[in-house]
């Protein structure tokens, strides 16, 4: 449940109507309702009340510190994949104590980052970042808090571009191969083996892999034990999905009740790494409709319906085919069209919708693209040389510019043109 509803024909945002947002922040823009934060991380959250848990935000997910500021009130961590999200997760306040740190690709200057941050884990991905690690906490004469991120090869079920638990997706260390690495990992000096970890995808509709995985874990669990390895935290990612369009995704109760069942006998702190199934349907991206138009040839006829939103602010139509809702923030009774929404990017990629049949709208019409609060606006670039848009969040009767819409300056910070007479 979110929070974002018609009242007379008008979409609002908890309190507020977005076209009044819209009108004094401009367009596009995306807006993130507080009380939908809130009440999806709780929903998550208490569904392992009764069990030792670490709940870590995705923050790739949505990374705007006024956000991640929330989850750190609710007593929740940060699961970070690069020291820009560090840096983040700590200038929201959130305690380096609950941050663990994933990735395939950290550098040197990441790994101290972390180290020096105090961070509770590096999920660690290979023997050569293993190695790297070791070094690094040496030279700071720190032990490193490490849990290897192994790799089950299930399959996820989900796009092949979000699949990152089969052998093939270069995430994780197999996890027939994990078990030297731990004996190896044991024996460094400035290496503290700690958990087990694991992601296998996002947006998963079914809990059979987790469950899968699950089982793998708790065998490869036993396997250390018999080594002598004892694990204090087993961290099983994210990936819970949500409804974008007629997915019926487990609520997150039933997979923690899922979770909990199969975890049982298992002393270990349990680590979540959610991010889409908190945020996603917490955030809408609003867009204005700048033309429409009826491009002919043949016997074909296409209906475009132009907006100011293109594939650099919301890539996951162009890059994954995903689909979101998308409807007129005033309810419109105007006759359905088949049209395609596009973007003003010089891309034929660049869609939001393909053939969708749509209200006839008009220039000016505002629209609401949903379930827009994950991978939405940290997917979001500069191309076409467009600022990024401004981010909003509204608690109750109120709106908070959380970031200001990018100027055209700002495009070109940074950049000089050589003398190159000199
Ligand atoms: C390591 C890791 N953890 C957690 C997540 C969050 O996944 P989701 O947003 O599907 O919950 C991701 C996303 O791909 C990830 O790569």
């Amino acid at each position: 449940m979110n929070h974002f509803d018609y009242k007379n024909g008008e979409l609002f945002c908890e309190d507020i109507a977005v076209s009044d947002i819209a009108k004094e922040v401009g367009t596009p823009l995306y807006l993130y309702s507080k009380a939908t934060l809130e009440r999806h991380f709780k929903a998550f959250d208490s569904g392992f009340e009764n069990l030792d848990h670490l709940t870590c935000f995705a923050v790739k997910s949505c990374s705007n510190i006024a956000v991640l500021s929330i989850f750190s009130t609710l007593g929740g961590g940060a699961d970070i994949v690069s020291g820009g999200e560090l840096y983040r997760a700590l200038s929201a306040g959130m305690d380096p104590k609950r941050i663990i740190y994933s990735g395939v690709g950290k550098t040197e200057e990441e790994l101290r980052y972390g180290l020096q941050s105090g961070i509770l884990l590096f999920n660690v991905e290979s023997e050569q970042e293993l190695h790297r690690l070791n070094s690094v906490a040496a030279e700071l004469d720190m032990r490193a808090p490490v849990a290897f991120r192994v790799n089950p090869d299930v399959d996820p079920k989900t796009h092949a571009y979000i699949s990152t638990g089969l052998a093939k997706n270069k995430f994780g260390i197999p996890i027939r191969e994990a078990l030297d690495l731990y004996v190896q990992a044991e024996g460094m000096g400035n290496i503290n083996v700690l958990g087990v970890s694991c992601h296998i995808g996002s947006q998963l509709t079914l809990i059979s892999p987790f469950i899968e995985t699950l089982r793998k874990l708790k065998s490869f669990v036993g396997q250390l034990a018999d080594k002598g390895i004892a694990i204090k935290y087993l961290d099983l990612g994210g990936g819970v999905g949500i409804t974008y369009d007629d997915e019926k995704p487990p609520h997150p109760i039933e997979y923690a009740k899922a979770i909990e069942e199969e975890l049982a006998g298992l002393e270990v702190t349990l680590i979540l790494e959610p991010g889409r199934v908190i945020v996603g349907n917490a955030g809408i991206m609003v867009t204005e409709v700048q033309y429409t138009k009826t491009n002919r040839g043949g016997d074909t006829e296409k209906h475009f319906v132009v907006v100011d939103a293109g594939m650099n602010d919301l890539t996951r139509p162009s890059l994954y085919g995903a689909y979101h809702s998308i409807s007129p923030v005033k309810e419109k009774e105007t006759p359905l069209q088949t049209v395609d929404i596009v973007g003003p990017i010089c891309e034929t990629g660049d869609f939001l919708a393909k053939d969708r049949e749509f209200p006839k709208v008009e220039q000016g019409d505002l629209l609401a693209v949903e379930s827009a609060g994950a991978y939405g606006f940290t997917m979001a670039s500069n191309y076409n040389s467009r600022p990024r848009v401004a981010e909003v969040m509204v608690s109750g009767d109120r709106y908070y510019v959380i970031r200001q819409r990018e100027s055209r300056e700002s495009l070109i910070q940074g950049e000089t043109i050589p003398d190159f007479n000199r």
